[in-house]
């Protein structure tokens, strides 16, 4: 509840899992900003970034670093180990705190509502006793209890609130940096859908914080309600409960009107997002080639389409609710002309036919405002659901043995990978195995499922049959921050994060020295192409990856693959957009690798990157045709090619046909 709590909780949101070690989860995470939904509570973490990241930065430090090993991988070691330990208690101990703290909440809610029946009573005492006794001592009196309980009244009433909004905040913090963790974590197996749940965490507080749920905590005390109007006068106790029996239906019947447009609806203002959204990751294709009007058709349709939804639930939403509100002040008439038919009978006096009427709405509101609120509610316990099953059953979940740094020995199985809806083999029965320190070309035709390849050696995809080890271990196996540090991976489409140079070659780790950053940059040759930038390392790169080229941008990628003195490194098409001077600077970062005994996976489509290699592979339609040291596939390539014609290789499988 404290200020501490809370920053504690935020201070979960800054820690990520697997930030940055690889290029896939880096096209993810941008999706993720991109979309609408995501970007409060993305904002929101950055506020909390700055003061948790800091603390996290210096903590480590003071462990001291007796060993030779790098200040950067200790810290994050133990870094790993908290958002670990985080990650598992967050849906048990984490959340009980909340959940105690709802508790709470209702049981100040209960306090606060029968407060509330200081106001009839009073009026009950004014007519019976004040006004019968004439005595102003009994009304200063019962105005000044009265008095009293409003104060209380409102007073617990601000701390329920308060406290609900402290859940609210606590639950995204907390579960935050976990689910958008297990989110990327999901994205391996090929779908992005999991980073949606960003956006039922949102959904989940605003539910916390809404009407809805002060309203359900109010429903206990309706029977207490309806029971004080049985006290009052049986006749008057029916008329409230029947009429509480006929909102309930109303309600119900509301219910099964609008729950298929407001779907509708949904699902259509979703689509219309991700129109909006791949209109704005394509703008540059849409303004060259005048598709704005296509664009925004498409967007037009999906929105006409949801609003046209929404229309027809909100018509049917407002008959239901005039229905419910007429039935509700014809309550009020009844409870008003039955009391007074009462009192002239002398069964009750007038006051206590105005506390009855009070009273009366006072049951009914709860019951009211819960059923209109129900679909929330639903929906938010929906949320929760998806939110748990991601967390429970993601892979982060188990624990795993720290293993010893690790060599670089490569070893691929029999891969076989077929990813689920299209039943296509993309790759068939590949097995290799590399030392340490070795380095192998993978050549083949466009489609032949290079880049598969590749991604499934650095653990982004799965196999769906066979394995792929690093020192002997399944790659599924390994303490993920750990693997990551031990590789490098440069995508075929390389995407930077909206950072300076430095943050990127450093993938977005705060704990690392600068002497760690140019030794990267060193070893992939990129020191005098960022020494020409104005700005230097400092160079901030943004979104679209403005300033950087295209050739500049695959080099600070080829840095960042190899940060951190990783022990596999996995090159797709790292030579695609380089130059003559980029191409010699990354045969020179290979034989750099070579000399610290990296382990290289290279894909190419020109015969230069192949005299840096040892062994070379030629793979087509996702087989391996040819596999061997370079002196002996180099004949077959060549023969293949008229001896490189042009510099630019026809696809050399077709030798092997
Ligand atoms: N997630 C996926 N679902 C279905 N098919 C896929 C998936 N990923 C890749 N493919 C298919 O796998 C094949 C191999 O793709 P891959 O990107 O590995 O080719 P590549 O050899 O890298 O080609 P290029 O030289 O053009 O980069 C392609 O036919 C592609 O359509
Ligand atoms: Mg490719």
């Amino acid at each position: 509840m404290d200020p501490i709590t809370q920053s504690e909780a935020a201070s979960s949101l800054t820690d990520g899992q697997e930030a940055g070690s690889s290029g896939p989860a880096n096209g993810h995470a941008n999706a993720a900003n991109g979309a609408s939904s995501a970007n409060g509570s993305t904002s929101a973490a950055n506020g909390h970034g700055n003061s948790a990241g800091n603390g996290h930065g210096n903590a480590p430090n003071g462990n001291g670093n007796a060993s030779s090993t790098p200040n950067g991988h200790q810290s994050a070691a133990v870094l790993q180990q908290r958002v670990d330990s985080d990650f598992r208690n967050v849906l048990g101990k984490g959340l009980a705190a909340c959940r105690r703290n709802i508790l709470t909440a209702g049981i100040f809610s209960f306090f606060v509502n029968i407060l509330l029946l200081a106001m009839p009573i009073y009026l009950f005492q004014l007519s019976d006793r004040v006004y019968t006794s004439r005595s102003t001592d009994t009304l200063i009196m019962l105005s000044l209890v009265v008095g009293g309980a409003i104060v209380a009244h409102v007073f617990l009433d601000m701390i329920r609130r308060f406290i609900l909004m402290r859940v609210a905040v606590e639950t995204e913090a907390k579960l935050g940096a976990p689910v958008l963790s297990a989110a990327a974590k999901a994205s391996q197996t090929g779908s992005n859908r999991e980073f949606q749940l960003l956006g039922d965490l949102q959904h989940l507080r605003h539910f916390i914080t809404g009407p809805v749920i002060l309203l359900m905590m109010d429903v206990p005390v309706a029977p207490v309600y309806l029971a004080a109007t049985f006290l009052i006068h049986p006749d008057l106790g029916w008329i409230v409960g029947g009429t509480g029996t006929i909102l309930f239906i109303i309600a119900i019947i509301n219910q099964k009107l609008t729950a298929v447009p407001y779907t509708q609806a949904n699902t259509f203002a979703m689509r219309a997002n991700l129109a909006a959204d791949a209109m704005s990751r394509n703008s540059q294709v849409i303004n060259a080639m005048g598709m704005i009007p296509e664009g925004v058709q498409i967007w037009g349709r999906e929105t006409a389409s949801s609003l046209k939804a929404h229309l027809a639930a909100q018509d049917r939403n407002i008959y239901m609710t005039g229905l419910s509100k007429l039935v509700r002040l014809f309550t009020q008439v009844a409870i008003l002309g039955w009391g007074a038919r009462l009192a002239l009978r002398d069964d009750v006096t007038a006051g206590m036919v105005i506390a009855a009427s009070i009273i009366g709405s006072r049951a009914l509101s709860p019951i009211e405002g819960t059923i209109e609120g129900w679909r929330s509610f639903i929906q938010a316990r929906a949320a929760y659901a998806r939110i748990k099953t991601l967390l429970e059953n993601s892979p982060l979940n188990w624990e795993r043995l720290r293993l010893p740094r690790a060599e670089g020995r490569l070893t691929v199985e029999r891969i076989l990978y077929v990813p689920p809806p299209t039943k296509k083999v993309i790759l068939n029965g590949i097995s290799f195995e590399l030392e340490p320190g070795e380095s192998l070309a993978i050549v083949g035709a466009s489609g032949s499922g290079k880049s598969t390849l590749a991604r499934m050696l650095v653990g982004s995809i799965i196999p769906t049959a066979g394995n792929v080890r690093l020192d002997r271990m399944d790659l599924r196996n390994w303490d993920p921050r750990q693997f990551g540090q031990s590789v490098g991976y440069l995508p075929q489409d390389v995407q930077l994060f909206p950072a300076s140079i430095k943050a990127n070659i450093a993938r977005m780790r705060e704990d690392v020295t600068d002497e760690m950053i140019f030794d990267a940059a060193e070893l992939a040759d990129v020191h005098e192409m960022i020494s020409h930038f104005a700005h230097g390392y400092e160079t901030q790169v943004l979104i679209d990856g403005s300033p950087l080229s295209g050739g500049q941008k695959q080099r600070i990628g080829l840095a960042r693959a190899f940060f951190g003195d990783p022990r596999l490194v996995v090159l797709d098409e790292p030579n695609s957009n380089l130059d003559g001077p980029g191409e010699v600077a990354l045969a020179n970062a290979l034989s750099r690798a070579k000399r610290k005994n990296i382990t290289v996976v290279a894909i190419t489509q020109r015969p230069a990157l192949l005299q840096s290699a040892d062994k070379i592979m030629v793979i087509k339609e996702g087989t391996a045709q040819a596999i061997g040291k370079r002196e002996d596939i180099m004949p077959l390539l060549a023969a293949a090619n008229g001896a490189g014609k042009n510099g630019q290789m026809s696809p050399a499988s077709q030798v092997f046909t």
